[in-house]
C-alpha cells in the first residue's frame, strides 16, 4: 500500500512511518522540516505545510490512504491547525478520489469519557490540564472532526488518551467512540492506525486506543508533554 503520513516528523508520526515501512508499505512522509528524516527504501519525503492546498495536493497524489498524526501545543489563543489542515486534506482527497483517512484526535472528544478508577485524573488533571489549559486546542480538534464528518470519505478518528513513549508495541485495546483508560503509548497508537488501515473495523466512526500493559509516571508525562515539549 502507498500511505501518506502527515505529521511524519512528530513523535507519533516517526513511529508510524517506521512501522509502516517495516510492514512493507510505501510511505510518503509529509513534513515542514525534511532535513531530519533519514532517507530509506520505500520512503518519499514531501515538504508541505498541511494547510497549503497546492503542497497537500501534490503530497497525496496516487496514495491509497492518508494518515494524520499532526498536532500542535496548548495555547491561550485560538488554535486552527486541526480544522485548517482537516479542511485542506479532505478537499484534496475528495478532488483526487482518495477515500481512506485516519486522523488522530483524542478520547477527550467523547463527552462521556471518564476513565474508570481514575479519581485524581477525572477530578483534578483532566479539568485543569485538558479542559482548561487545552481548551482552545480541543475546540479546534472538535471543529476538525466536524469538517471530516461532513465529507463522504471513509474516515476514522483515532482517539488516544495521554500519550507517552514506550519502546515496543504492547497488547493495546481499541473501542468504538472512546476507550476506557488514561494513557496511550505512541507505539501502540501508530500500530493501531496501521491495523485499522488493513482491517477497516472503524470506518466512519471513532476508535479509542489505550495502553494498559505499561503505565507511565503521571509526573513524568506532564513534564514531557506539558513542560519539556514547549
Ligand atoms: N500529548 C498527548 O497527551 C495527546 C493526547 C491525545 C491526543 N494527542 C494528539 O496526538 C497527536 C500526535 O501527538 P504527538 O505528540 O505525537 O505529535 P505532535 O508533537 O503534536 O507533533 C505532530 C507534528 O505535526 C506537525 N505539524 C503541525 N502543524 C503542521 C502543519 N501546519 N503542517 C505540517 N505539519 C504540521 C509538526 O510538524 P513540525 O515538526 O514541522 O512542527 C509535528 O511534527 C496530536 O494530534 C495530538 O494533539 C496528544
Amino acid at each position: 500500500m502507498r500511505i501518506t503520513v502527515f505529521g511524519a516528523n512528530g513523535p507519533t508520526g516517526r513511529l508510524l512511518t517506521d512501522q509502516a515501512l517495516a510492514s512493507g508499505h510505501q510511505v510518503v512522509a509529509v513534513t515542514r522540516r525534511p532535513g531530519s528524516l533519514v532517507p530509506r527504501a520505500g520512503l518519499t519525503v514531501a515538504v508541505a505545510d498541511a494547510t497549503d492546498p497546492a503542497a497537500v495536493a501534490t503530497a497525496i497524489e496516487g496514495t491509497d490512504a492518508v494518515l494524520s498524526t499532526l498536532g500542535t501545543r496548548f495555547s491561550k489563543n485560538p488554535v486552527t491547525t486541526y480544522s485548517a489542515s482537516g479542511t485542506v486534506i479532505t478537499d484534496a482527497m475528495t478532488r483526487q478520489g482518495v477515500t481512506r483517512l485516519l486522523v488522530v484526535s483524542s478520547n477527550i472528544l467523547d463527552p462521556q469519557w471518564r476513565p474508570s478508577g481514575a479519581y485524581f485524573f477525572n477530578h483534578v488533571l483532566d479539568p485543569l490540564v485538558n479542559r482548561r489549559l487545552g481548551r482552545t486546542l480541543h475546540e479546534d480538534m472538535r471543529r476538525m472532526e466536524g469538517v471530516i464528518r461532513g465529507t463522504d470519505l471513509d474516515w476514522t478518528f483515532v482517539r488516544p488518551s495521554g500519550l507517552f513513549d514506550h519502546p515496543v508495541v504492547t497488547a493495546y485495546r481499541t473501542a468504538e467512540t472512546s476507550a476506557d483508560g488514561v494513557f496511550t503509548a505512541r507505539a501502540d497508537l501508530a500500530a493501531s492506525m496501521l491495523r485499522e488501515v488493513a482491517e477497516r473495523r472503524y470506518v466512519r466512526t471513532a476508535m479509542g486506543v489505550i495502553t494498559t500493559a505499561v503505565k507511565p509516571s503521571i509526573v513524568k508525562l506532564i513534564w514531557n508533554e506539558g513542560v519539556k515539549k514547549k
